[in-house]
C-alpha cells in the first residue's frame, strides 16, 4: 500500500527520491508526489498514475531542495487522481500519509467550521490543517505535531516538512511501519528498508508511537522521541537489504526473477533450520512445549493462508495435532474460543498485514501463545509474538507472492516434523525419510525451472479464456487455491480453485469448451480419485492441463480416450510430504507466462498492494 520516503542530504533530492520511489512501487499505489523545502517555500509536484508520469512532468517542472519527503498512493479515501495524490500541503507545511485517519471526518467539519478550506477528498488533508492551525497558535514543529498526534485516531506513518524551517523533516508511526537511514551528511526514512538500500544499510526500527526529528543542522542529526514525547534511543541494525537483493539483473520482472530464486531461498530457509550432520531441527529462541498442546490455529491473508492450508495437511498427519486454518480478517469477528492449551501461528510475509496485526492484538488480550511465521524480523507481528519463526526468501518485491510462499511452506514442513518428533507422533525411519525428501527439495524445483520454456507454449491456449478452473485432491488442493489466486493476481483471468471433490457440487456446472482446467494430478494416495475428476472433466468438452508425474501420466493416457482434449506436463515424482512445494512451482510459471502474454503489469497487478495496511 501507500509508501512514504523522507530524505535530509546535503545535495539536491529530487531524483533520490524519485529512485526510492520506484523501489516503493512493488506495494502497489495508483498516484505519486514529491515535495521539497528551498528558498522558504514548499514545491511540490503530484500526478496520477504510474512514476513515469510524475517524472515527465518534473522534466518539465523540476524541483529544488536539498530535503524531501515523497509517496506512493494506493487510494482509499477519494479516487485516484492528482487532487488526492500525496503531498498535501498548505502554505506552511507538507506531509505524506500511509495508513488511515478515522476520525477525519469529524476533524475536517471541525476544521472548515474555523475556516480551513480543503482541496482533497482524502483524510489526510486533515493533518496538513491540524498542523497549520498549530503553528498558526504559535506552537514551533515538533509541539504542533505533537498536538497534532493526540487529536489522530487510527493507525498510520507521516513524514513531514515545514516552510520556515528547511532543516527539518518529522516523521512519526502508529500502526504503520517506518524506518529510519543512516549515513554521513544523509538521512533517510521509509515505509521500507528497500527504498534507500543503495545508500545506506545503518538502520533503525521506529517503535509503535516513536517519532523522530531529522535535523540537517547541526551536522545530520536525528531525535528520537517515545509516545510519551520522552527522549529515547532505538538500536541501530544492519540491514541485510542492499542494493542487489532489490534489483531485478537479467530477468524481466521481479516476479520472475524470485520464482527462479526459489532452490537458493529454500536451501537458505532449511539450513536455518535443520542440523544436515544429524537431522535435528532447531528453532531458534522458541521455546513451546509441543507436548501440552491440544490444537494448533492458524490465521493470514490471502497466500500466507493457503500456506496454513497445506501446513493443516503436514501437522495432523505427521504432528498428530488437530489445526483450524483461519482467514485473519474474519477471526476477531467470530468471539474465538481459545483453548488454554492451543497455539496460535500466524503467517505474514510483511508482518505488517493489519488484519493479521489485529487478530495477533485479540489473540494478545486473551493472553494466547502466539508464533509468527514471517519474512521481516522487524515486522510488527514478529515484534509482538512471542516467538518467531523466519524465512529466508530475500525481500520479495512482485506483488503475486512466490517465494515468500514456498518458504513459508519450508518452514512449517520443519515445523511439522519437529513437534511429530517431539510428541513422539511421527516414527525415526519415517522422520529421516521425509527429512532427506525436504533436503532433495531444492534440485527438484531447479530441474521444473530447467523446462520453463514449456509452460510459456502451455500459456498460449489461455490468454483466451475468461474464466479457468484448478483442482487439487489431499494436499495439493491448497496449490490449486494457490494456483488460481496466482492466475486471477497477474492475468485478471477470473479462476477458482477448487478441491477435486467438490466439482460435481456445483463448478462441473460451468464446464464447457470455453474453460481450461488445471488439474494437479500427481501418483500419490488420492489419484485414483483426481483420475475419475479428470475423466468427467474431459466428458464434457474442457480442455484439461494436467500437472502430473510420469507413473501417473501413464495411467492417463491408458485410460483417458480423448488424451487430444489433455495437455500432461511430466514433474518429478516425489513424496506426497512435498508435492505442495514442488507444485507450486508450475501454477506459478503458467500465471506469469499466461500474464506475459496478455501484456498485464505483472509486477504491480492493478488495485493490488503488496503489503495490505489498511482494513
Ligand atoms: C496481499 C498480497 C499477497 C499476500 C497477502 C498477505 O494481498 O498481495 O501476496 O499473500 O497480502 O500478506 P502477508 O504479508 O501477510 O503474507
Amino acid at each position: 500500500m501507500c509508501g512514504i520516503i523522507g530524505i535530509v542530504s546535503d545535495k539536491q533530492v529530487e531524483s533520490y527520491l524519485i529512485d526510492g520511489l520506484k523501489r516503493l512501487e512493488y506495494r502497489g499505489y495508483d498516484s505519486a508526489g514529491i515535495a521539497t523545502v528551498n528558498d522558504h517555500q514548499i514545491h511540490r509536484r503530484r500526478s496520477a498514475g504510474k512514476l513515469g508520469n510524475l517524472q515527465a512532468l518534473l522534466q518539465h517542472e523540476p524541483i529544488q531542495g536539498q530535503i524531501g519527503i515523497g509517496h506512493t498512493r494506493w487510494a482509499t479515501h477519494g479516487a485516484a487522481n492528482t487532487e488526492n495524490a500525496h503531498p498535501h500541503s498548505s502554505r506552511e507545511v507538507a506531509v505524506v500519509h500511509n495508513g488511515i485517519i478515522e476520525n477525519f471526518f469529524d476533524l475536517k467539519k471541525q476544521l472548515q467550521k474555523k475556516g480551513h478550506k480543503f482541496e482533497s477528498d482524502t483524510d489526510t488533508e486533515v493533518i496538513v490543517h491540524l498542523i497549520t492551525d498549530y503553528l498558526h497558535q504559535g506552537d514551533q514543529p515538533l509541539k504542533a505535531v505533537q498536538k497534532t498526534l493526540t487529536d489522530l485516531h487510527g493507525a498510520f506513518a507521516l513524514a513531514i516538512l515545514f516552510k520556515d524551517d528547511p532543516n527539518t523533516l518529522i516523521a512519526t508511526r502508529q500502526g504503520s511501519p517506518l524506518v529510519l537511514g543512516i549515513k554521513e551528511n544523509e538521512l533517510f526514512v521509509s515505509s521500507d528498508a528497500v527504498a534507500f538500500a543503495p545508500w545506506t544499510q545503518q538502520v533503525c526500527y521506529l517503535e509503535e508511537g516513536d517519532l523522530v526529528v531529522l535535523s540537517k543542522e547541526p551536522k545530520f542529526n536525528y531525535v528520537l522521541y517515545d509516545r510519551t514525547g520522552h527522549k529515547v534511543e532505538r538500536p541501530l541494525r544492519r540491514s541485510q537489504i542492499t542494493g542487489e537483493s532489490v534489483s531485478k539483473a537479467e530477468y524481466s520482472h521481479y516476479m520472475l526473477k524470485e520464482i527462479f530464486e526459489q532452490p537458493t531461498v529454500l536451501s537458505d530457509t532449511l539450513q536455518s533450520l535443520l542440523n544436515f550432520e544429524n537431522q535435528m531441527i532447531t528453532l531458534k529462541d522458541v521455546n513451546i512445549d509441543w507436548n501440552t498442546l491440544d490444537r494448533i490455529q492458524i490465521i493470514a491473508c490471502g497466500t500466507s493462508y493457503y500456506a496454513g492450508l497445506v501446513a493443516k495437511y503436514w501437522f495432523e498427519k505427521w504432528a498428530g495435532i488437530a489445526v483450524d486454518v483461519e482467514i485473519a480478517s474474519e477471526f476477531r469477528y467470530r468471539n474465538p474460543v481459545l483453548s488454554p492449551n492451543s497455539l496460535s501461528i500466524l503467517i505474514s510475509q510483511s508482518g505488517e498485514t493489519i488484519d493479521t496485526l489485529a487478530a495477533l492484538s485479540l489473540l494478545k488480550e486473551n493472553e494466547h501463545q502466539v508464533l509468527a511465521l514471517v519474512n521481516v524480523p522487524e515486522s510488527s507481528i514478529a515484534r509482538k509474538a512471542d516467538h518467531v519463526l523466519q524465512t529466508l526468501a530475500g525481500p520479495e518485491i512482485g506483488v503475486a507472492s512466490t517465494k515468500a510462499f514456498t518458504s513459508q511452506l519450508m518452514v512449517l514442513a520443519c515445523l511439522s516434523l519437529k513437534i511429530g518428533r517431539e510428541r513422539g507422533v511421527i516414527k525415526p525411519d519415517t522422520y529421516d525419510s521425509l527429512v532427506q525428501a525436504l533436503v532433495s527439495l531444492p534440485g527438484m524445483i531447479s530441474h521444473v525451472l530447467q523446462n520453463s520454456e514449456d509452460y510459456q507454449k502451455l500459456a498460449l491456449s489461455f490468454t483466451t479464456a475468461r474464466n479457468c478452473l484448478y483442482l487439487g485432491r489431499g494436499i495439493t488442493y491448497p496449490i490449486a487455491l494457490e494456483g488460481a489466486l496466482k492466475l486471477k493476481e497477474i492475468s485478471y483471468i477470473h479462476a477458482e480453485g477448487y478441491a477435486a471433490g467438490e466439482l460435481k457440487h456445483g463448478p462441473i456446472a460451468l464446464i464447457d469448451l470455453t474453460m481450461p482446467v488445471v488439474v494437479l494430478a500427481p501418483y500419490d494416495e488420492w489419484f485414483e480419485k483426481t483420475l475419475s475428476n479428470l475423466q468427467e472433466v474431459i466428458a464434457r468438452g474442457a480442455q484439461l492441463l494436467c500437472l502430473t508425474d510420469q507413473k501417473a501420466a501413464e495411467k492417463i493416457k491408458q485410460q483417458v480416450k480423448s488424451v487430444c482434449q489433455i495437455e500432461i506436463v511430466v514433474l518429478p515424482f516425489v513424496d506426497s510430504f512435498i508435492e505442495p512445494i514442488l507444485y507450486t512451482i508450475p501454477v506459478q510459471l503458467l500465471a506469469y507466462y499466461i500474464a506475459l502474454l496478455k501484456g498485464t503489469d505483472i509486477d504491480q497487478p492493478r488495485n493490488l498492494a503488496k503489503s495490505v495496511t489498511v482494513e
